[in-house]
């Protein structure tokens, strides 16, 4: 039998951010075996993670982190000593529509996942020792920043990663980690309550814990409820591009490789009970982000540039829409020397170019419930 130099648990693996991490992982660190705990909800897909299914160190088992007595089982079978907790319902309109759902997963799974992992390394003869608890959360738990325009300075205010010393923003105000919490949506209400569980096991029983709190992410294998993927693919099949409100939000966008390597960074380097915010300095409105996207898709379809535009249909506005979100991660690239690797213009293209080459992926996970998941949510909008 293998033994391994550390047995990694990492929940919602075969979702859109927990599929580059289990990769990156599984790819990268041989000598640990990666245990990836998935519900496969409408979210969760193995096809994710096809090129490294058969490896000796990846194991998949399909189970609800609400189980809890199957959390304990799984935590003695596979010594766990390392979790990374990414499982969770993820999307805000899905939250608004039933928050029950939210809350049992993000709140008691959390919960049901934080006590299994305590009883059992309470039952080890070193305890909490050389063990972790990461777990990954949101910037949406800090509410909503302010659109304040920096003086005499027009937009776009937008500015690339690598230049985050001398970035521009839509505003003065950021998040930090001291930030107080104040959610809005059943979805971020959600996650700040399992931030606060996930503090409290610390506080009251020294687990070594860690949370990170992340902006947007976009990438290949997101599921198209999301702004990026589900325009792409309208884009692709000329449907109306439904723009929330007036298209005037503001969102923080990560590429999702990027993340991981934070994830990587941070579950190996950072200090336990600290919380580290993951961003790029790269705010972009809705309406701006739409435009580049409609222009890529046009250019790699071999389209006229821009003749998409007439797509943007402007619909009823997101209840409790936030308005914007901007993370300040100085504490992570200055303690962990982590940084953005990717330039925005590049993000985009390689996630546009991911999606119109892989309409296999696109098309199964459109089939089934898909469109009776679109007429709800934008059908009468
Ligand atoms: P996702 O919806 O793509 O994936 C979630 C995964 O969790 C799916 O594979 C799903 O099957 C699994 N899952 C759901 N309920 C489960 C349960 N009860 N038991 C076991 N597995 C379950 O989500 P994502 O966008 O990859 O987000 C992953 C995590 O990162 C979430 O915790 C989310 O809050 C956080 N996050 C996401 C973003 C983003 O932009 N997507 C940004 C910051 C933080
Ligand atoms: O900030 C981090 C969060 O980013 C994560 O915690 C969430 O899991 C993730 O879903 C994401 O939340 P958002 O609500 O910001 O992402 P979404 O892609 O749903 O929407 C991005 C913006 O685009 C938001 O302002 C709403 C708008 N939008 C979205 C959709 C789906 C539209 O205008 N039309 C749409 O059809």
């Amino acid at each position: 039998m293998t033994t391994f130099k550390r047995n990694i648990l990492i929940t919602g693996g075969a979702g859109f951010i927990g599929s580059h991490v289990v990769r990156l992982f599984v790819n990268k660190y041989p000598e640990y075996r990666i245990i990836n705990l998935d519900k496969l909800t409408y979210a969760g897909n193995l096809a994710n993670l096809k090129d490294i299914e058969n490896l000796p160190n990846y194991v998949f088992i399909k189970a609800d982190i609400c189980d809890y007595e199957k959390m304990q089982e799984l935590m003695e079978l596979y010594h766990v000593d390392g979790i990374i907790h990414l499982a969770a319902e993820s999307h805000v309109d899905r939250s608004i529509k039933d928050p029950f759902t939210f809350a049992r997963t993000n709140v008691m799974g959390t919960l049901s996942l934080l006590q299994a992992a305590k009883v059992y390394w309470e039952s080890l003869p070193e305890k909490y020792e050389g063990k972790r608890f990461y777990h990954i959360s949101t910037d949406e738990v800090y509410g909503a920043l302010e659109m304040t325009h920096p003086e005499g300075i027009e937009p776009p205010f937008t500015t690339t990663a690598s230049s985050s010393e001398h970035h521009l923003a839509y505003g003065k105000d950021f998040f930090y980690e001291d930030t107080k919490y104040n959610p809005h949506s059943p979805y971020s209400a959600s996650k700040a309550s399992s931030d606060h569980f996930v503090r409290a096991f610390h506080d009251t029983y020294g687990m070594p814990t860690i949370v990170t709190n992340c902006s947007n992410n976009y990438g290949p294998y997101q599921f198209p409820e999301k702004l990026i993927p589900l325009f792409i693919n309208n884009i692709r099949h000329r449907k109306p591009l439904p723009v929330y409100g007036k298209g005037e939000n503001v969102r923080d966008w990560l590429y999702v490789e990027d993340h991981a390597r934070a994830i990587d960074v941070i579950f190996h380097n950072g200090k336990t009970a600290e919380t580290y915010n993951i961003g790029g300095f790269n705010e972009w409105k809705n309406i701006d982000i739409i435009k580049v996207v409609i222009n890529t898709v046009d250019r790699l379809l071999g389209r006229k540039e821009g003749e998409d535009m007439d797509l943007i249909t402007y619909v009823t506005d997101r209840l409790g829409h936030d308005m914007r979100y901007a993370i300040d991660s100085t504490k992570l690239q200055k303690e962990l020397g982590w940084e953005p690797s990717l330039q925005f213009e590049e993000g985009i293209e390689k996630t546009v170019r991911w999606y119109l080459d892989n309409q296999e992926w696109m098309d199964n996970v459109t089939s089934g419930d898909y469109q009776k998941y679109y007429d709800s949510m934008y059908k009468g909008r």
